[in-house]
Formats: structure tokens, sequence, C-alpha cells
């Protein structure tokens, strides 16, 4: 196999993009894990939302490697799934962070982007449509709660955020699953919960 440069600097491709994104977010998932004073019941969610993603990780990666035809790094999934079910986040954050560098979530197209003022009255229509309902005053007294979008974004870093924006976005089964908006309107979104501090407060704008 040929290590692959890529064509563009700027390019990123769709599977690679999952993969960093999903180890993007198994990292942030860890670090609130380690860092954080979490219910119990959060806790639990948080872990059962890594041993799923954990799941189809081989598979991503796999997908990443064809795309640039080039392989970086197999996970040990055995030992991960020994490090979360022993508690052993610090190793198991460690692990993560070294995958997250062999297939970085770059985000080109959604990170360092520059977005106009209509794009984010866009973003707020697309948010009242599609997201508030659940996302503004959410119940959290559940396993694995929605949280305010709002907040989420000013608590986390950008990177981070984005990431969990490509991977926690769902369609129906009519989109296939996949997250149904472009990177223009993912950026736009982010730009609408990094700015404003409420859906109420936006639309006064
Ligand atoms: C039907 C309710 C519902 C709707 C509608 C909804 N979400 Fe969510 N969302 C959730 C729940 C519940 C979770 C937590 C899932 C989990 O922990 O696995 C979530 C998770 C997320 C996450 C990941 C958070 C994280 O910490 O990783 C993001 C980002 C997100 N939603 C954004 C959106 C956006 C943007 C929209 C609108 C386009 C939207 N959601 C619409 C219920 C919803």
């Amino acid at each position: 196999m040929v290590a692959a440069i890529p064509a563009s600097v700027d390019a990123e491709g769709e599977h690679a993009r999952r993969a960093g994104a999903e180890l993007q977010v198994l990292l942030g998932d860890t670090e609130k894990l380690l860092d954080q004073n979490l219910s119990d019941r959060h806790v639990r969610g948080l872990r059962d939302r890594i041993l799923g993603s954990l799941s189809s990780l081989p598979l991503l990666l796999r997908l990443a490697d064809q795309e640039r035809g080039a392989s970086a790094a197999t996970p040990d999934v055995g030992r991960v799934r020994l490090l979360l079910a022993e508690n052993r986040l610090a190793e198991l954050a460690a692990e993560f962070s070294n995958l997250s560098s062999a297939y970085p979530f770059r985000g080109v197209g959604i990170l360092s982007v520059q977005v106009p003022p209509e794009r984010i009255k866009n973003a707020l229509r697309l948010h009242k449509t599609f997201c508030s309902a659940c996302h503004d005053f959410p119940f959290t007294d559940t396993e694995r709660p929605a949280f305010r979008l709002y907040d989420q974004a000013k608590a986390e870093s950008d990177r981070e955020f984005a990431a969990r924006m490509v991977t926690g976005i769902r369609g129906d089964v009519s989109t296939g699953l996949d997250n149904p908006f472009t990177d223009e309107e993912i950026a736009a979104l982010l730009a609408l919960y990094r700015t404003a501090e409420s859906t109420a407060e936006a639309e006064l704008r």
C-alpha cells in the first residue's frame, strides 16, 4: 500500500471525518467520566455510549483506511473494553487520544469558516424546526439526556462540539440515518449555539 497524501490539504473524506469525529467524541466522553461530577445515571449513560460506539469503531477505521489507502493504527478493542470495565479511565483516555491523533477530526468546511449573519438566521430556523423541542428545555433525569446545545457549545472546545454535531445528529430511515445537514448548515448551527444564549434571545436579534 502507498501512504496516501491527500490530493488537496483541504480534502477530508467522508469516512475519515466519521472516524475522526467518533474518536473525538469517545475521547470527550471519557474525559467527562474522568473530570466531572456526574450523577450515577449519567455515568451509566456515558459508559453505554462508549461501549456502543466501540462496537462499530473497527469498521469505521477500516473504511477510513480504505479511503486513504493506508492503515494508521488498529485499535485493540478488547483492551479498550477492559480499560472501561476496570474503570481505568486515564489509560482509556490515553488510548483514545493516540487513536485520535492517528485519525484526527479536522472538521474541514465546518471549523474556522466565516458564517454570514443570514446563515445564522437560517440555522435558527433549522434549530426551531428540528432541534429545539428536545434540546431547549431538556429533561435531564435520564441516562442519556439531550442537553442545551447553547450551553454545550460554550462548555466544550469547538472541535469537540463540532465532532458531536457530526456524530450526534441523525436523520431518520429516509436519510439512511446519515447526518442530514450540509457542512454549511452545521457550521451555521455551531455559530448560532456559540454566539446566542437561547432560541428566544436569538430571535430578538
Ligand atoms: C427527539 C428528540 C431530539 C431531537 C429532535 C434532536 N435531538 Fe439531539 N439528542 C437527543 C438526545 C436524547 C441526545 C442524547 C443521545 C445520547 O446520549 O446518546 C441527543 C444528542 C445530540 C448531540 C450529541 C451530544 C453529545 O453530548 O454528544 C448533538 C450535538 C445533538 N443532539 C444535536 C441535535 C441537533 C442539532 C438537532 C436538530 C437538528 C437535534 N439534536 C435534534 C434528542 C434529540
